[in-house]
């Protein structure tokens, strides 16, 4: 008889046979700055996460690096926002300024800067907006200045998260033009129009004023969809793909994995680990094992990194497994 049990009966075999890890180098841990003096500001549906000021967000990155985590991926929180998002794209806006600081102060770590305008928008839309429609093509140079003020300052990866059409090709055309050709694209190809983005639209006090984001984001029914955003992308030129949110879009994750031989990011957004706290606060599930067992099944899926909110503390657990 077959016995699969044969190879479980021994952790040692176990362990050479386990087919997939994590690793603390695939790991992005996303980080929001917010303009302003002494600010720490805890998000609530987030727990263990804050928006931090520039004065503040050394003690952040230095539990990240202390962690043994390599990469952050910022997003910035202005002080003014306005219809344009004018202060994504300063040259002296919140993430320039945060990217600079951390260039001269933190040498290994890697900085991957988030593109979009919805952090800094009055109206809370990811691109310009004419009477209640949000224009694509109008704004793909903001989105352009954003990733060349963020590159200029040091960024080592631009990921932009907008989902307007075209605006790979106009990040990778305006990058080159300003001589950064060999600053990555990180691009959310698969982005879908999720509920599981709610904590971060409070941590980021970035939710749409009106409307919703499906004139852009991906409708969660469409999975072949997604392929035609990926190949898209990869034709204007991104280097890496986003797929997201994870939990709920294994499968998508597996048929960019199969179809496109790019590395494929997994997002485990913010609502996915609002659920994982919340259940972990009542006692009801096992943190530690459940988060591992999320990160373990990106890799299944065949993820080649993972950008978490639980960065710091797998980091953590998989020092201690090591021992
Ligand atoms: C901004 C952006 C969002 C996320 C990443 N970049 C929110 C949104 O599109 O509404 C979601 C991240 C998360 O939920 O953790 N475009
Ligand atoms: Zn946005």
């Amino acid at each position: 008889m077959d016995r699969m049990r044969r190879l479980r009966m021994n952790g040692i075999l176990r362990d050479m046979v386990r087919e997939n890890h994590v690793r603390v180098d695939e790991l992005i841990y996303p980080v929001f700055v917010a303009e302003g003096e002494n600010i720490c500001r805890p998000v609530e549906s987030m727990p263990g996460i804050c928006q931090y000021s520039l004065d503040r967000l050394p003690e952040e990155l230095d539990r990240t690096v202390d962690a043994g985590v390599r990469a952050v991926l910022l997003f910035g929180i202005p002080a003014h926002k306005d219809e344009t998002g004018s202060a994504a794209y300063d040259g002296n806006g919140i993430i320039p300024q945060a990217v600079r600081m951390i260039r001269e102060r933190y040498e290994d770590l890697l900085v991957m800067a988030d593109v979009c305008l919805c952090e800094y928008t009055s109206h809370g839309h990811c691109g310009l907006v004419r009477e209640g429609e949000i224009l694509n093509d109008e704004t793909l140079p903001l989105l352009a200045a954003a990733a060349v003020a963020y590159a200029r300052a040091g960024a080592d990866v631009i990921a932009p998260s907008d989902m307007m059409d075209g605006r790979v090709a106009a990040i990778r055309t305006a990058l080159d033009r300003e001589g950064f050709i060999h600053t990555p694209i990180l691009s959310y190809a698969a982005k879908f129009a999720s509920g599981y983005y709610g904590p971060f639209r409070d941590a980021a006090q970035s939710a749409p004023g009106f409307g919703d984001r499906r004139t852009y984001q991906m409708d969660p029914a469409n999975g072949r969809e997604a392929l035609r955003e990926v190949e898209q992308d990869l034709a204007e030129g991104a280097d890496m793909i986003i797929a997201k949110p994870a939990l709920a879009y294994l499968d998508v994750m597996r048929e960019i994995v199969n179809h496109y031989n790019v590395p494929v990011v997994a997002y485990n957004v913010s609502g996915e680990y609002a659920m994982v706290k919340a259940a972990a606060a009542n006692g009801w599930i096992d943190e530690r094992r459940i988060v591992m067992e999320n990160l373990l099944g990106f890799k299944r899926a065949g993820a080649r990194m993972i950008i978490t909110y639980h960065a710091l503390e797998a980091a953590a657990w998989l020092q201690e497994e090591r021992r």
